[in-house]
């Protein structure tokens, strides 16, 4: 594990999102709490639908209508809540402090402009001194990424494959020096050995330049490569987190328990793995009381049914399940 005192602590507290439905405001993530240690990569996994892109976006204080900011706050060092910044601040804060490929990055390069351009344009957007050294920049982290800089910078988006305009994401959200860096979903077009390699340059760049770095995937064996801590989110809360060989290793979370099965990588043997049965729920189905996974849960009990479970923390490692348990009380302060 890599820590900086350079790199920025990240500080999510009782965050709440909803979207606007026909049925209401229903909360895509509901008081969820997570703080990204500075200097470390951080993964999130979760089934479609957990909420993983609706908290990328809530980092960058960028949640669009119908969805909305209900509640909590997202404290950044040297940028204070970001959810409090608007405007002009926010602007120059993205892309320049805060790093990040949203998902589905393949298609939101401007069709109209090649990549130099729009690079040029990000630049200048954050006054930029020095255009030559950005765009050198830009070419080596191409570079690394396998590209041809010059060439890519020299492209429409239509001439690049999903998989490269995935690296020009990547690219575009490092190339300004943020200290924080959210990519979600980054290298989802990628083969799996290409995949690989840039999530490999990911902690490598990571590293040279002392981050905080959000990584959202739904695949849970490529993040375990390259990430020190993991979060699982599932129903829009964050039911386990803690460093990655320990959450991977010693899952407490029913779900983790059960993600990891499904995964021949990780549970070790290919006919031993064994896919998570029923589906995730949406907002509309997502329980009001209660374990929002006992549906799907092999250790439900009937508290389940009624409390949601706490999310209580020990050994630095975070988990709200009411079947995981807890190592006996030793010495408790309550006694007194
Ligand atoms: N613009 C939107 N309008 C309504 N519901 C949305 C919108 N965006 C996301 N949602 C819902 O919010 C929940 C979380 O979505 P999202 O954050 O994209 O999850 P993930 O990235 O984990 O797949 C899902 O149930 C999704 O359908
Ligand atoms: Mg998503």
């Amino acid at each position: 594990m890599t820590r900086d005192s350079a790199a920025p602590e990240v500080r999510v507290r009782d965050l709440t999102v909803v979207y606007k439905t026909p049925a209401g405001e229903l909360p895509a993530v509901s008081g969820v709490s997570l703080t990204l240690t500075p200097g470390t990569i951080t993964g999130v996994v979760g089934e479609s639908g957990s909420g993983k892109s609706t908290l990328a976006l809530s980092l960058l204080n960028a949640v669009q209508p119908p969805g909305r900011i209900a509640a909590g706050s997202v404290e950044i060092d040297g940028l204070g809540d970001v959810l409090h910044l608007g405007g002009e601040d926010l602007r120059r804060t993205r892309g320049r402090k805060v790093g990040y490929v949203f998902q589905a990055a393949q298609s939101s390069l401007n069709p109209l402009k090649t990549v130099g351009k729009q690079l040029l344009d990000l630049g200048r957007s954050h006054d930029v001194a020095d255009l030559r050294a950005l765009v050198a920049d830009a070419k080596a982290l191409l570079a690394r990424m396998g590209l041809d800089g010059a060439r890519v910078l020299d492209s429409h988006q239509h001439e690049l494959s999903g998989g490269m305009r995935q690296r020009v994401g990547i690219m575009l959200a490092l190339v300004l020096n943020a200290q924080v860096v959210v990519l979600d979903e980054p290298t989802t077009a990628l083969d799996m050995i290409t995949q690989a390699t840039i999530l490999r340059i990911i902690r490598e760049v990571h590293e040279e330049r002392a981050l905080t770095t959000l990584v959202i995937t739904h695949d849970v064996g490529a993040v375990a490569e390259v990430a020190d801590d993991l979060a699982v989110m599932y129903g829009g809360r964050v039911v386990e987190h803690g460093p990655i060989a320990e959450v991977l290793g010693t899952p407490r979370h029913p779900y983790t328990q059960g993600l990891i099965r499904a995964i021949p990588r990780l549970s070790g043997d290919i006919s031993l793995a064994r896919a998570l049965p029923g589906r995730p729920p949406t907002l509309g189905t997502l329980p009001v009381a209660g374990c929002v996974f006992r549906e799907r849960c092999d250790k439900r009990m009937e508290i389940c049914e009624t409390v949601e479970p706490e999310t209580v923390t020990y050994d630095g490692r975070t988990v709200a399940c009411h079947a995981a348990g807890r190592p006996a009380p030793v010495k408790r302060r309550e006694y007194a």
